[in-house]
């Protein structure tokens, strides 16, 4: 079996099936994304090219890799790289790297960056995302359930959830953009633009918001219930948004320390300021920066509770490791706050 050769190309819609026996093979039931379970919604993605994946085929055509890439909607500027899986007996043999190549033959000519969200129970997703120039921007810690569990490597739980550290791989320049934030997160943004060479300017005062743009805010709000984890998208901030984010911001349930929440915030919006930091005044704290999302970056505030063991994760670089400490201290710094 050593000796196949592997072919390699995209999934197509046909192939739903088949793609989730491989979900089955790497990770049985516990893949915290409903979708991969999915065959209808596979192939209606595919279709769409709202997911586009690479696999890898044994001369038998058994799958046996696969790597994929998700649009939250079509044109999007940028897209989320995920669910890297090999199966167990192909694993070391550099599979990911020859995934990771041949799905970027496929995604559209304007693609400004990826989102990756690599796995802290070990560093081969990370080491990947940094051999390509890819950068850390935040570390989430609800991200997967603790009893997410992939065949082949060590899945230890690392507390009530696994975290993730987020990371950032640039392909085509961004426009250049004004963004808002409280001055307690400037320096980090600033680092991270400068990191990417990103034309941003950054300010801290908030302004009134012009009563022409946005009146209402729009937001949707989003669940998967085998991920555990709530999360709120603002697509448009408006005068409203207090009330508008009001309900989702006191869903959080301190004690469900087994989930998290998420709020994706748009940050060329002068209100950005004052939600973030009524957002730190109840607990909430800095998860990521998501770049070109909603018409520019959004920071992604996250909300758990859940206990992590600081020393069990697996992190591949010194910046990684900033990352984690800077938002556990904030989550110090904001839990304290709103006790
Ligand atoms: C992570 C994964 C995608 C890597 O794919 P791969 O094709 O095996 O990667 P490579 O052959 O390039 O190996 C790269 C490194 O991954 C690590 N790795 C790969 N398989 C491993 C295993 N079974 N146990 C521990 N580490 C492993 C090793 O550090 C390896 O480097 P080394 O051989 O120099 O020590 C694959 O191991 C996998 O499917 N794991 C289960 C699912 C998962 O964790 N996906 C990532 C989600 S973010």
């Amino acid at each position: 079996m050593m000796a196949d050769v592997l072919h390699y190309r995209r999934l197509m819609p046909d192939d739903a099936a088949r793609l989730i026996a491989l979900v089955r093979a790497c990770y049985g039931d516990s893949y915290p994304m409903a979708l991969f379970y999915d065959e209808a919604a596979i192939a209606s993605k595919l279709r769409d090219g709202l997911l586009v994946s690479a696999v890898a085929e044994t001369a038998g055509g058994d799958l046996i890799g696969h790597v994929g890439t998700m649009w939250e909607y079509a044109g999007a500027p940028t897209a989320d790289a995920m669910t890297g899986m090999i199966r167990p007996e192909y694993q070391r043999r550099g599979v990911l790297a020859q995934l990771t190549a041949t799905v970027g033959l496929f995604y559209p000519p304007v693609l400004t960056g990826l989102q990756l969200y690599s796995v802290t129970t070990h560093t081969a997703s990370q080491r990947n995302g940094l051999e390509r120039g890819t950068v850390e921007c935040g570390f989430l810690v609800p991200e997967f359930p603790s009893s997410m569990n992939a065949a082949g490597v060590i899945n230890d739980p690392l507390g009530d959830r696994n975290p993730a550290l987020a990371m950032y791989c640039p392909v085509q320049p961004p426009p250049a953009r004004v963004v808002y934030t409280p001055s307690v997160y400037r320096d980090k943004l600033a680092s991270l633009y400068e990191r990417l060479h990103y034309p941003r300017e950054i300010r801290t005062q908030s302004v009134p918001v012009p009563a022409s743009v946005d009146a209402h805010t729009q937001c949707t709000s989003l669940e998967d219930p085998r991920k555990g984890v709530n999360r709120l998208v603002i697509h448009a901030m408006g005068e409203d948004w207090a009330q508008a984010t009001q309900a989702f911001r006191q869903s959080v349930d301190a004690s469900a320390r087994t989930r998290g929440w998420y709020i994706d915030i748009p940050l060329h919006h002068p209100a950005a300021i004052a939600l973030i930091e009524r957002l730190r005044q109840e607990g909430w704290y800095f998860g990521c920066v998501l770049f070109e999302r909603q018409q520019g970056d959004c920071l992604r505030m996250q909300y758990s509770h859940a206990r992590i063991q600081r020393e069990a994760l697996q992190i591949a670089s010194d910046t990684g490791w900033q990352w984690v400490d800077f938002v556990l201290a904030d989550r110090e710094a904001t839990l304290r706050a709103s006790r």
